[in-house]
């Protein structure tokens, strides 16, 4: 928080006795936390599945998956106190959540892995509303893909009138018959094509079955992507969602492109979902992303009671605008950024030599402009792109792979201003864009946190198969 004022002890040390400060930067700096927070990742049991199925091995936050919602209001601050409690090192990032590099949870980049028995304490203030998510950045695929996840949510100042507000982290799990996680993480061929797609999608770490509503109510629904690699396309069957928010970011409210919400790996959207069925009837909403895949993900399942109201609610105002600076389209610098690699279908790999001047060898399977870092370990990386702290830029992405990439940039929000060189209708702020394959989309920032940030993929198989790079602002 800024423009607390600094109490009247520290002042004196300050004034008096200056070489102390060094030594006593808590006691100077220190501003007060709204919230304290202990996370402790580690190995956990939870029915995902449910009866009669055994309860599934995981790894976890506080013993659940996801791990325990954090909620603050803009503008308020929070430490985090992370206790590794696994057999391997750990990091936590706050996706989205527009924190200081330091606390960015990078291992090698913005910090040492936390060492198993060893703890890390976050702490930040959140600029602005939305709904974002917190996960591991230190061998990613695997622990997101065994449970380690959770949503973050930052409730606006003045919140959005809801009869209910519903917070939904979709995973994706791989099971096998009894109930546990399947093993063959990094799998090469999967690495090289879609990623780790499961075989159990869950709503907050659950099979789910029914999703009690009420006739009449209005729901704010905020759903996180929080799969390894699963796309979702979900379809509210005789409903009409309203997108208020992408990637926490307010948009003017609309129904979705098409009917279908779209929710690529780490993506959330906010919905305004009024609730038009009938008293004791059921409706269904099902996933169409991988047409020949569909399934149903849950039904909506309407109390006997009686509406809530007689009369529908206008449709929702929109959101107020979060703390992101406005890029200068006329004066942006651009770069363009390639995406290459991965199989094309007849079993060749594409776009660049393979293991030709990139690091990583036998793993590199993918590229951003013809480097890739493998694994974690960025210790030797040079950033792909160096910018200017201040300025506005125009990143054009060109995905020239058989692939769909959700592109996710640390430390910043950007503007989707252009995809295939048309304008985007709603100039949509997110952090993670997704990318057809074949196709390109310009995004839009002012590189306003100095650091180096991470520029990935969150199919979280191609990041570990090169998919990733540093861009630093200074
Ligand atoms: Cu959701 Cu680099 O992270
Ligand atoms: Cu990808």
């Amino acid at each position: 928080m800024r423009g607390v004022p600094i109490r009247r002890r520290s002042l004196l040390l300050a004034a008096g006795v200056g070489g102390l400060i060094a030594a006593l930067p808590r006691v100077v700096r220190a501003a007060p936390v709204d919230k304290d927070v202990r996370l402790t990742p580690a190995p956990g049991r939870v029915a995902l599945v449910g009866t009669p199925y055994p309860e599934t091995n995981v790894w976890c936050y506080n013993g659940t998956v996801p791990g325990p919602e954090i909620r603050l209001r803009q503008g308020e601050r929070i430490r985090i106190v992370c206790d590794n409690r696994l057999t391997q090192g750990t990091t936590i990032h706050w996706h989205g959540i527009r924190v200081p590099n330091p606390m960015d949870g990078v291992p090698y980049v913005t910090q040492p892995p936390i060492e198993p028995g060893r703890s890390f304490t976050y702490e930040f203030a959140v600029p602005d509303a939305g709904t974002y998510w917190y996960h591991p950045h230190d061998h990613s695929s695997e622990q997101i893909g065994r449970g380690m996840m959770g949503a973050f949510v930052i409730e606006e100042l003045t919140p959005l009138p809801v009869d209910r507000e519903v917070v939904w982290v979709l995973g994706d799990f791989r099971l096998v018959p009894d109930a546990s996680i399947a093993g063959g993480f990094d799998n090469p061929m999967e690495m090289s094509m879609a990623g780790r797609i499961g075989n159990t999608v869950t709503i907050n770490g659950r099979v789910p079955t029914d999703f009690a509503v009420r006739s009449g109510e209005r729901i704010r629904l905020r759903l996180i992507n929080a799969a390894a690699a699963r796309i979702f396309g979900l379809e509210f069957v005789h409903h009409r969602p309203i997108v208020v928010a992408l990637d926490g970011q307010p948009i003017a409210p609309h129904p979705p492109d098409g009917g279908r919400v779209i929710l690529a790996p780490a993506q959330r959207i906010d919905l305004v979902l009024d609730m038009t069925g009938k008293a004791g009837s059921k409706s269904s909403i099902v996933d169409t992303f991988y047409r020949q895949m569909a399934y149903r993900l849950v039904d909506l399942a309407y109390a006997d009671s009686p509406p809530l109201r007689a009369k529908p609610l206008a449709p929702p105002a929109t959101l107020a605008r979060n703390t992101q600076p406005e890029p200068d389209l006329a004066r942006a610098q651009r770069h363009i950024v390639t995406l290459t690699g991965g199989m094309m279908g007849g079993g060749s790999m594409s776009g660049m030599g393979m293991g030709m001047g990139m690091m990583g060898g036998d793993r590199a399977m993918w590229a951003i402009n013809g480097t890739a870092i493998v694994g974690d370990d960025m210790r030797h990386m040079k950033p792909v792109l160096t910018l200017t702290r201040g300025k506005s830029y125009v990143l054009a992405i060109d995905n020239r792979t058989a692939w769909y990439h959700p592109i996710h940039l640390h430390g910043h929000s950007f503007r989707v201003i252009t995809r295939n060189g048309r304008s985007t209708k709603y100039r949509a702020w997110r952090d993670t864009v997704l990318i057809p394959p074949r196709e390109r989309a310009e995004i839009a920032f002012v590189a306003d946190n100095p650091g180096d940030w991470m520029f990935h993929c969150h199919i979280l198989d191609h990041q570990d198969g090169g998919m990733m790079a540093v861009i630093r602002v200074t």
